[in-house]
């Protein structure tokens, strides 16, 4: 057998032995993961549906046709109001191409900051040097959280966008557990005569299954990616309002992307049929439950959430009171077998690769059955993980670092206690079991 075969059976017992909190991932469905490595995969098929460059397309176009249908269905849009561009490869070329569809080079952008939980691309750039894309071509400019609150002061994003005058405001809540007030949004940018793009990225199965607020009415663009609460395979979608529809097609393609990856829109076109489900709306809503459960259970043990909890499938861990770096804790949770995310946290001193906070999330744990009673099984254990560890700080000394950070690594996977609570992650995980063929 190949190595790479082996190599993805380690990584399937993985999945399946360990929680997987990270609030980006989910497990997808059977049928998504045939689509995804079918026969579509050797197609080439530049252009549109009906509008393409290379011959032998009259599946893909149906495909795609449906793929489209079925999105604008389910998020209840009128075609004749809305379309949808379904060939974006993920998240961050999708931002990149309704950037280049809006703007002309030099525009300002405001978008969310990135420690308040915003994303990278939505353009980064930090001290003086500009890190994405995004932030070569546009001028970004950032909206903050209170660090108080942990949430948006709406009357301050109006202020700044007032005085910076962008051409596109930008929300999307990477580590932001808050609903988005999109109307607010909506109103700030339309003052300044800006486009307003909604990120749904995270909440787009939320929206779907009727536990988070639509944006649809308050946005003129609305981005999501696939693979998070939408539990298809990697990608995304681009709404827009049809006026400016042309300039998002053209945009994807050929401004920023070439061929489309037929595969992966079929591997959508599925999970957006399930996502039409009795059974997906009930999803929808004890995701957001698992979520708050564990934040109220967490606080009951002496965490702070940042913003208070959440309305969303994600939790905010503020780990400063507990004088442990977010980097410890990700290790030790993981030697344990839950494989949650390290994460800033508003107003963070530290670097984000050695970050301040843990960011959680319940999408995947709910795709597998648990409820309520579990997570605060599971909130128990994070308890003790992080006070079995203790108070641990980042050596400032690169060299002290670098020794101190390798050998905490390897006494980890070799701790008792870790180890003994990664049995009883295990004996969870048996009986909550997933399917992954
Ligand atoms: C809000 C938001 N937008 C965009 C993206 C980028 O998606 P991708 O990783 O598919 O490029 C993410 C990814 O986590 C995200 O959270």
């Amino acid at each position: 057998m190949d190595k790479i075969l082996q190599i993805i059976k380690q990584e399937k017992k993985r999945q399946e032995e360990t929680l997987m909190m990270i609030p980006s991932e989910n497990y997808s469905y059977p049928e998504v993961r045939t689509a995804v490595g079918s026969v579509l995969m050797h197609k080439y098929s530049e252009g549109y549906p009906k509008k393409r460059y290379y011959q032998g397309n009259e599946f893909i176009d149906e495909i795609e046709q449906l793929c489209r249908s079925r999105a604008l269905e389910l998020f209840k849009l009128d075609s004749e109001k809305w379309s949808v561009n379904v060939q974006a490869l993920s998240g961050t070329p999708a931002n990149l191409a309704i950037m280049n569809a809006l703007l002309e080079p030099g525009d300002k952008i405001l978008s969310m900051f990135l420690y308040d939980g915003g994303h990278l691309s939505h353009g980064w750039s930090f001290k003086g040097k500009n890190i994405t894309l995004s932030s070569k071509i546009w001028n970004i400019n950032f909206y903050y959280v209170d660090p108080a609150t942990g949430r948006f002061g709406y009357a301050r994003i109006d202020e700044l966008a007032r005085k910076v005058r962008p051409k596109l405001v930008v929300s999307g809540g990477t580590a932001y557990a808050p609903e988005i007030d999109h109307r607010r949004l909506y109103a700030i940018a339309k003052k300044v005569g800006a486009y307003y793009l909604a990120d749904v990225s995270h909440e787009a199965g939320l929206i779907a299954g009727g536990a988070n607020r639509r944006p649809f009415e308050y946005a003129d663009v609305v981005m999501m990616t696939t693979h998070k609460t939408l539990r298809g395979p990697r990608g995304a979608l681009i709404f827009s309002r049809k006026e400016i529809a042309d300039k998002i097609d053209s945009s994807v393609f050929p401004g920023v992307q070439g061929g489309p990856h037929n595969h992966t829109i079929a591997g959508i076109a599925v999970a957006l049929e399930k996502a039409k489900s009795q059974e997906f709306k009930n999803y929808a809503h004890q995701t957001v439950a698992n979520a708050k459960a564990l934040a109220t259970e967490l606080k009951w043990k002496g965490f702070r959430i940042v913003s208070g909890s959440t309305e969303k499938h994600l939790v905010l861990v503020d780990l400063q009171s507990k004088k442990v770096s977010g980097w410890f804790v990700g290790w030790a949770l993981e030697a344990a077998g839950i494989i949650t995310n390290r994460s800033t946290v508003p107003a963070d001193s530290a670097t984000p690769y050695y970050p301040s906070g843990l960011r959680l999330g319940t999408p995947a744990l709910t795709t597998r059955g648990m409820k309520e009673e579990q997570m605060k099984t599971i909130a128990g254990w994070i308890a003790k993980v992080v006070e079995h560890i203790g108070a641990r700080t980042i050596p400032e000394d690169p060299e002290k670092r670098l020794k101190e950070l390798k050998a905490f690594k390897e006494e980890v996977f070799k701790d008792k206690f870790l180890l003994g609570i990664n049995k009883e992650v295990k004996a969870l995980c048996n009986k909550f079991p997933i399917d992954l063929g």
